[in-house]
Order: structure tokens, then sequence, then C-alpha cells
């Protein structure tokens, strides 16, 4: 699915439904809304006067057209004109493609007109939440939850969308948010498969199959790759599984050679049991998505590729199970990690910070300029922040700084929390060097600490997304289940730093 740029005027427009945007501060129909309406015979008009269209949010209208124009007119209420931002367009955009399935229809005209914003943020914005909106994961179903077949296969196919301005520049911004759309897209489809389906096996797969597509250089290390690059903490998680554990690196050389990485980091826990510190069976079945991170770094990377961002990036995804079983870790196991230091596992629940914890390790022999790390790491983060915001921890206030600005622009919010070396004690272990859990207060901040303890003196920040990389599909343009957060902020912070 590709949203086209619809470069036509509304006369020109053959489309079985148009979507516009009505402000409530809109003292009269403007635009392709007025031009709708001489069609209608003014019945939008009457509507509005009649204040079902008072332009509140969620206040939507269809209206049927005779001959000529559009067939159907959406009018979508989308609040006041100085509100409106990126978010807003991805909404309305999201609004549009979920009525449309809802009517049973295939293809829809988006048309975003008197926002008030930069048309080449509304028009990135829309075009990347109408890739989103449209996406469905279906591949597990043979069929479908009522009696209508054709439920399964129908998808919204043909999205065009219409924004005034310089045709090159909206164009370009169209495609943009597409590619940034079909990355989160990638993300999500990785998280929806099943923990029997999506094993670190088939993540490497995935990941070594977009990036032959993309063009990205790709490397899979193993089991004996990871026993020769002293790998302990990945093999200490994995080795309750049967299934082998991957290291997945991808590399993006858009910049010259040389030239300091950014390197982002995902955790790719495919399953996660707890181990021997088994979690209650209630709910354990939404940890298929502890492989969040690991996802929307894939999908970050298919969509930093296809842009032909103008810098080095690296992506690298830890992946595994931690399950329980006569030959898994257990608590009060002491590990050597990567870096040196020995671990002393009291709760082998806490396993994403000790893949991560290798993983950190050996992203430093990249000599990065930057490391970002997301992973579904604590249920404190949840506590703190709720499912709106990511926690965002660094040892660089201007590296974190530059994520909350990015998760804003991009519409997937972090917020920060400190980092204090106050924190950093409540890991001292009797018996070796670290302990991976920190005790029952300030769980997502001494996580983030376990993690500093292996970054070296690289500049590094960590995303902890374990409340908001899936969910209940809130926002028009999701779905239950996966978000593919945060695959849009890297892929904006990454185009920040590219200037
Ligand atoms: N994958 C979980 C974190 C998680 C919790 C993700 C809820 C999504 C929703 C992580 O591996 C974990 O189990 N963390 C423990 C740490 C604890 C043992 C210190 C937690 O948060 O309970
Ligand atoms: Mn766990
Ligand atoms: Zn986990």
């Amino acid at each position: 699915m590709t949203v086209t740029h619809i470069t036509e005027s509304f006369a020109g427009l053959d489309t079985p439904l148009l979507v516009v945007p009505v402000f409530t501060d809109d003292t009269a129909l403007s635009g392709w809304a007025a031009e709708a309406d001489a069609g209608l015979g003014g019945a939008i008009a009457r509507a509005r006067d009649a204040g079902d269209l008072a332009g509140k949010k969620s206040r939507a209208s269809v209206f049927y057209g005779s001959g000529a124009g559009p067939q159907r007119v959406l009018v979508l209420g989308v609040g006041s004109k100085d509100e409106f931002d990126a978010e807003a367009a991805r909404r309305f955009a999201g609004r549009g493609v979920r009525r449309a399935e809802s009517l049973s229809i295939a293809e829809l005209t988006l048309r975003l007109e008197g926002t008030g914003l930069a048309v080449e943020v509304a028009a990135k914005a829309a075009a990347e939440a109408a890739t989103m909106a449209a996406w469905r994961f279906t591949e597990m179903k043979t069929r479908s939850d009522g009696d209508d077949e054709d439920d399964l296969e129908f998808r919204v196919s043909t999205i065009g969308l219409s924004v005034d301005g310089d045709e090159e520049a909206v164009g370009d911004a169209i495609r943009m948010g597409g590619t940034i759309g079909r990355g989160v897209n990638l993300a999500r489809t990785l998280q929806s498969r099943p923990g029997n389906v999506a094993t670190p096996t088939h993540l490497a797969d995935e990941a070594a199959r977009m990036a032959a597509e993309t063009g990205l250089a790709v490397t899979i290390m193993g089991p004996e790759e990871l026993l020769a690059e002293n790998m302990h903490a990945i093999l200490a998680v994995s080795r309750g599984s049967i299934e082998e554990p991957r290291l997945i690196v991808l590399e993006h050389s858009g910049g010259s050679e040389g030239d300091a990485p950014l390197v982002l980091v995902g955790k790719g826990l495919t399953f996660d049991a707890g181990g021997i510190s088994i979690k209650p069976a209630k709910g354990m079945e939404d940890m298929k998505f502890d492989m969040s991170g690991g996802a929307a770094v894939i999908g970050a990377m298919q969509a930093i590729a296809e842009l032909k961002v103008p810098l080095n990036v690296v992506g690298i995804i830890p992946s595994c199970e931690n399950l329980p079983s006569g030959t898994a870790m257990k608590p009060g196991d002491i590990i050597k990690s990567r870096e040196g230091k020995t671990i002393e596992v009291v709760n082998t629940d806490a396993e994403g910070r000790l893949i991560l914890a290798d993983a950190l390790s050996y992203a430093q022999t990249f000599d990065p300029a930057a490391i970002v790390d997301c992973a579904t790491l604590t249920g404190a983060v949840v506590t703190a922040l709720g499912h709106h915001a990511a926690g965002v921890l660094g040892n660089d206030e201007g590296l974190v700084e530059e994520l909350r600005e990015a998760g804003e622009r991009s519409g997937e919010r972090c917020w920060p929390l400190p980092l204090w070396d106050d924190y950093k004690r409540q890991l001292d272990s009797e018996v070796a060097d670290i302990v991976n859990v920190g005790g029952r207060s300030a769980g997502t901040i001494t996580a983030a600490c376990f993690l500093s303890a292996f970054v070296g003196d690289c500049t590094w920040a960590h995303l902890d997304i374990a409340g908001t990389a899936y969910g209940e599909g809130k926002r028009p343009y999701e779905r239950k289940g996966g978000v593919g957060l945060p695959a849009r902020l890297l892929v904006e912070w990454v185009r920040s730093r590219a200037g």
C-alpha cells in the first residue's frame, strides 16, 4: 500500500470517498469542503447550520453525491486551528481510513487544507498515519471473525493525499511519510507474530531478508560466534530454551567511510516467561511483545535505508527466549559479561538488561557517535508514566533532550527520568561486581543504571518502552497489539542528526 500524491483540482477528482476537515473556528465552509457542498446542493452547509458539524473532534458525517464529483464526502470535525499539529494530521488520516474500512471502500482521497501547518509537516504526518492505519495483521487467520469471508481479505488499498504547496516538496513529504509508515508496519508485523513463529532465528531471517531488499549489510551471530565474543550474558539467558540465540547487526553506510556511526540497539526477547523466576500466568501471552525494541530497530533501519539518510547507522538486536527449564540459569548464578564485569543474577526475570549489557558492550566496537537503546525493560515504567510516554534516561543531557524532542515531533513521546549515582548503589553486590535487580523502588531508573555500567564512556541513552510498545490501539491510526514504537522516534532522531 502506497499513499499517492493527488495533484488534481477538486473538479478533476474521481473518488469513491473524499475526506475533508472542518475546524471549530471556521465561520464558513471553504476549499474543497465548499466545492463539495456546491455539488451536493448545500447539504454540508445545512448540516453545519444545524450544528451537526460543529467541527468538534470526533464529529463526522458522510454525504452522498450524485453524478459528477466524489461519490461520498466524509466531513471530519478536527477541533480548532491553533491546536492542529502533526498528531492531529495523523488522527485525521487515521479516521478517514477507519471510516473507509467500515464502509468497505478500498479507495479514498484525503484532502488536508487550511491547517496552518507547514505543508511538508502535514503531508508527511498524514501519509505516515494513513499507511499505518491501513495495515492489518491477518496472516494467522484462516477465516474471518464474522461469517463474511470478504472481511478477512478486505483492505484499504489505494489512498490519495491532496495538499496544496510546492508539488515536489509535497510529493517528497508524502513519500517520506509512506516510507516511515512501512517501516513501522514491518515492526508491527514482527511484533504481532506469536512466540512460536517469531523465534530469534525468525527475527534474524526477517532482518536478513529486509537487508537484502534495501541494501543494508547484515551480520547474524549464533551461539558459536556469541561464545567467541564472550557474550555470556546473552548465552546465560538463552540457556533455558531450545531456540538458539541470535545477535543481529544491520549496517547502513550513508555517511563517509570512517565517520562515527549512530548505533540503535533493540531488545529482541522473543518470549519472556521470566525463566526460573517465572511470571504469573495472567497476561503472560503479552510477553511475545518483549521483542518490540528489536522490531522497532529493524523497522527503523528499513526506513533509514530507503530514505538514504546521509549518515552511518548501525542496528543491533540481541535476540533469545527466557524460559524455565532444567538447563536454565538460576537465581544466584554469577555470569561474566562481555564487558568483563561479573553479574549476580538474583532474579532471572530481569533478563533484558543482561542481553542488553552484552549488546551495548559490543556496540562500542563501532566507535559510535552515540548509542540509543530501546527495550520493554520494566513494568515500573508503566507505574511512572502509564501508556502515554516512554521513559528516557542516559548519560548525556543533550542526547536525552534530542530524543525528547524527536519524540514530540514524531508522535512517540518520551519523558526523562534521572540517572543519579544515588540510585546506582542499589546495584551493589556482595559476591559479584553488580547485581541485576536494584530492589523494589525506582525500578526503571535502577534498570537504566545497570545498563549504564556497560556503555563505557560512550554517549548513550535508553528508552524504556514497556508501557508504550503495544496496547489497546486507542489512536485511530493504531490497532490493538503492536504499535511499532519507537521506530518513528528513532528515524526522526537519526534524520535530525543528519541536519
Ligand atoms: N519484559 C519485562 C518487562 C515488562 C513488563 C514488559 C511488563 C512489558 C510489560 C522484563 O524482562 C521484566 O520482567 N522486568 C521485571 C524486572 C524485575 C524482575 C526487576 C519487571 O519489570 O517486573
Ligand atoms: Mn523479564
Ligand atoms: Zn523481558
